[in-house]
This record gives C-alpha cells, sequence and structure tokens, in this order.
C-alpha cells in the first residue's frame, strides 16, 4: 500500500489527529525555510540563544535594528519579511483546514509564525512560536495585530501597562508563553494520530513532541521530501512536498470517510 492510502486509513480511523507543522510547509507559499539547501539559517547562519536577552537587555537598540534589517535587503530579516508579506496559503494549508472541517484534525501545533494556517482557514491552532502579524507587551502579554500600528517610538509601549512591547514571534531564548506551551502538551498527550508535516525535528519543545506521541502509542505520519531526525518514528513517512501530498491524503481520508474508499 502506498504511503498515501496508509496516512488515509490512519487518519480515517483516528479519534484524536493533530498535525505538527513547520516551515516546510510554508516553502510551496514562496516562504524559505530554515534549514536546509535554501534556508534561511543555511545562507546567513542560525541566530544566537542570546536574541532575547540582547533584546531585554536594550529593547530600544533592538527595535532600532529590526525596523532598518525590515528595510534592507541582505538580511534574513528582509528575506523572510519579503517573502511572508507576499505569501498566501497553498493547497497544503488549505488541505489541513478541510482535515479539521472534517473533524479529522483536532488541533495544529504551528511553529510558523507566517499566519498562513490562519488565513487558510485553521481555527483549532497553537503558534507555539508565535505570529509575526501580532504585537505581544512582555510585561502583561496584551497582544494586538501589528497591522495598522505605526511604529513611530521605539520601544512601543504598552497603553494598558506601561511595558515594553515585541513582536509576537518567540525568539531564540525566550520562554514560550506557558499557556500555549500547556495546551501544546494537552494535545500531544490526547492524540492517538499525529501528522508531521515540513518540519525538521530540530527544535525543542516542538521536536520532543513525536516522541512522547508514539510512547503514547499515537500513529505518526510524516510528509516531508526528505528523512529528518523524526522519520525513524513514523509509521507511515510519505516523500514529497505537502502542498502535493496533503491534498491527496485529505482526499483518500474523505474517501474513507464517506466508506467509500
Ligand atoms: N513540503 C514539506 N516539507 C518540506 C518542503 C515541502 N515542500 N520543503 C522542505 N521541507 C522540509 C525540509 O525537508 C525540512 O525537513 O521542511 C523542513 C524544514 O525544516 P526547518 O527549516 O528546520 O524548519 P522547522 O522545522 O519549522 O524549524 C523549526 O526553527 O529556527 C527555528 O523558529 C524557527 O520555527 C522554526 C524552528
Amino acid at each position: 500500500m502506498g504511503a498515501i492510502d496508509a496516512a488515509a486509513d490512519l487518519l480515517a480511523a483516528a479519534n484524536y489527529a493533530i498535525a505538527l507543522t513547520g516551515a516546510g510547509l510554508s516553502v510551496e507559499s514562496g516562504i524559505p525555510s530554515f534549514r536546509g539547501p535554501d534556508g534561511l539559517w543555511t545562507k546567513y547562519g542560525q541566530p544566537g540563544n542570546l536574541s532575547y536577552r540582547e533584546f531585554a537587555r536594550d529593547p530600544q537598540a533592538w527595535w532600532e535594528r529590526r525596523l532598518r534589517d525590515e528595510a534592507t535587503p541582505g538580511n534574513p530579516t528582509f528575506d523572510l519579511k519579503d517573502a511572508v508579506d507576499h505569501a498566501a496559503p497553498n493547497p497544503g494549508h488549505l488541505a489541513l483546514a478541510e482535515l479539521e472541517a472534517m473533524g479529522v484534525i483536532k488541533a495544529v501545533i504551528t511553529q510558523n509564525v507566517d499566519d498562513l494556517h490562519r488565513q487558510a482557514g485553521s481555527r483549532a491552532l497553537l503558534e507555539i512560536h508565535g505570529n509575526r502579524s501580532r504585537l505581544r507587551c512582555i510585561a502583561c502579554g496584551r497582544q494586538q495585530p501589528r497591522a495598522g500600528c505605526a511604529i513611530t517610538d521605539v520601544p512601543p509601549i504598552c497603553r494598558q501597562c506601561g511595558g515594553v512591547i515585541k513582536l509576537d514571534t518567540v525568539m531564540f531564548g525566550e520562554p514560550i508563553p506557558k499557556a500555549t506551551l500547556d495546551a501544546c502538551f494537552a494535545e500531544v498527550q490526547r492524540c492517538d494520530t499525529m501528522l508531521l508535516v515540513g518540519t525538521s525535528g530540530t527544535v525543542n519543545p516542538a521536536a520532543q513532541f513525536p516522541a512522547i506521541a508514539r510512547a503514547r502509542g499515537a500513529s505518526i505520519i510524516e510528509v516531508n521530501p526528505a528523512p529528518t531526525p523524526l522519520t525513524p518514528l513514523a509509521h507511515v513517512a510519505a516523500k514529497g512536498p505537502a502542498g502535493a501530498l496533503l491534498p491527496q491524503i485529505t482526499a483518500a481520508t474523505q474517501l474513507r470517510r464517506n466508506g467509500t474508499g
């Protein structure tokens, strides 16, 4: 049996399937991944783990550099902003939203900050690394859309509590907001099937989720054109681009759910 049918069998039979997605899902939307041949970190080097500490030490300097990098080609901030600003959900995002609408996928845990799952219609969404379309106060946690918020004075200050505002993306060295992390672990503990899409499985804590689920007896499906450290955990490894494979897996799952597959 091919991987598409094997994946559809597992998803159709699942009582509580969740998805864990990474940058590879957005590659077909024109957003570079981080690692691998065309990755941003491959091209520019991975940021150090002190990124958040540098921000906390001098938020004004951080924002001045950030706004400058966003406007100046030739750095990962510019490349990512430019790509995300021009990106739209691809068939892979849409397929995951359809699997949610079918009642098959109960939650999507995404490491992506590009907002494409939400734009595609996913609603049971946990953004473990945040979302670049939002700002967040580091004191009270208040979130607001970045669009329409003209950042004139840096650092931007929270009108609610006077705290310093940062992008709502989790920096290297920054703790993941506790409510989000707790919700992710709750989904990992509850799922009986986990669909891994486009992640290299190299950044914790998300990289641990498949092993935790598998140890509990969950079925693991991986969609990725290349092998990863997570591949040995997969009961089904569908090798190929998510934008091509996920619609096929979704259609095959639908046939099974309708009793015609
Ligand atoms: N479809 C599916 N997977 C793909 C595709 C595609 N079209 N193209 C590439 N991939 C796979 C690659 O083979 C790789 O395994 O996507 C994965 C991308 O890996 P990374 O670039 O490491 O992205 P990710 O796993 O999401 O990184 C995790 O690292 O720097 C942090 O915060 C950043 O959230 C990110 C985290």
